[in-house]
């Protein structure tokens, strides 16, 4: 019985991380400004959110701007920052009639204040909502991640309000970003590197990774239900034998 159910069970990721690679390439292929990528990537991703929305995907972490994405050229960063303070003040009404909630994760203490304050309102605007909640990593590093909840752990300590004995792989996860949502199931990479650089470095641990040549500018719902449909092949074993997970 539990059989026929497992069998008829569609294997569907509750979690889903993307790191959106390729903007600029798409635009040199073209004979455009970087630039020109960027603005083409917010069309995809807008793409990416219906499909998660309507699919029933419980998150969407995407990969907007990394900590180490400071180290390109000035003009490309200030331009990027401009984007998001665009896109978040364009998009957030419509993200809110469609039930979605948005979060920003990383160290958005680098932002000038105008855009704190835009995504502070922006969160506001829609955290009780009970859809598709969409995560934004921006100044994001997965290892920045780790050391901001050890540095939450061991101030605990200090204070004397946690003992050292205590501190276990579940009170680590809750110190981090996404400490609300479970784990990652599938991540998807375009622009066809076979790199993590430096994203959810905890949260993928047991992550469905799948890599896709597809630059994000041409990503749509075609080349997202590819990537469902790989994941929905795979057997996750979490350690056990095949045998075990298939009883
Ligand atoms: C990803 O596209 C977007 C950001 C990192 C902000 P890239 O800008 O990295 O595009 P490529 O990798 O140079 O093609
Ligand atoms: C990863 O892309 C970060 C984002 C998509 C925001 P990069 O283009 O920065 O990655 P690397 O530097 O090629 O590894
Ligand atoms: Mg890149």
């Amino acid at each position: 019985m539990t059989v026929t159910t497992k069998a008829l069970e569609k294997k569907f990721p509750k979690h889903v991380a993307i790191i959106m690679d390729g903007n600029g390439r798409w635009s040199e292929k073209k004979g455009k400004h970087r630039v020109f990528g960027h603005k083409h990537g917010v069309k995809a991703l807008r793409k990416a959110i219906v499909f998660a929305s309507e699919h029933k995907i419980e998150a969407l972490t995407i990969f907007a701007f990394s900590s180490e994405n400071w180290r390109r050229p000035k003009e490309e960063v200030n331009m990027l920052m401009e984007l998001f303070f665009t896109v978040l003040g364009r998009e957030v009404k419509k993200l809110h009639k469609n039930n979605i909630s948005l979060k920003i994760i990383g160290d958005v203490s680098a932002f000038s204040d105008r855009l704190q304050k835009k995504i502070s309102n922006a969160e506001a605007l829609t955290e009780n909502n009970t859809g598709l909640a969409v995560n934004v990593a921006a100044n994001y590093g997965g290892r920045w991640d780790i050391t901001n909840a050890t540095q939450q752990i061991a101030k605990q300590v200090k204070d004397g309000t946690l003992a050292i004995d205590d501190i276990d792989e579940s009170l680590v996860n809750n110190s981090l970003s996404l400490a609300e949502f479970s784990d990652i199931d599938l991540m998807i990479r375009t622009g066809g590197d076979y790199r993590i650089s430096n994203f959810l470095l905890w949260q993928l641990a047991y992550a469905e990774l799948y890599f896709t040549d597809v630059l994000w500018p041409d990503f749509n719902a075609d080349t997202f239900q590819l990537a469902v449909d790989v994941f929905s092949g795979k057997e996750r074993r979490f350690g056990q034998t095949s045998a075990q997970v298939s009883s």
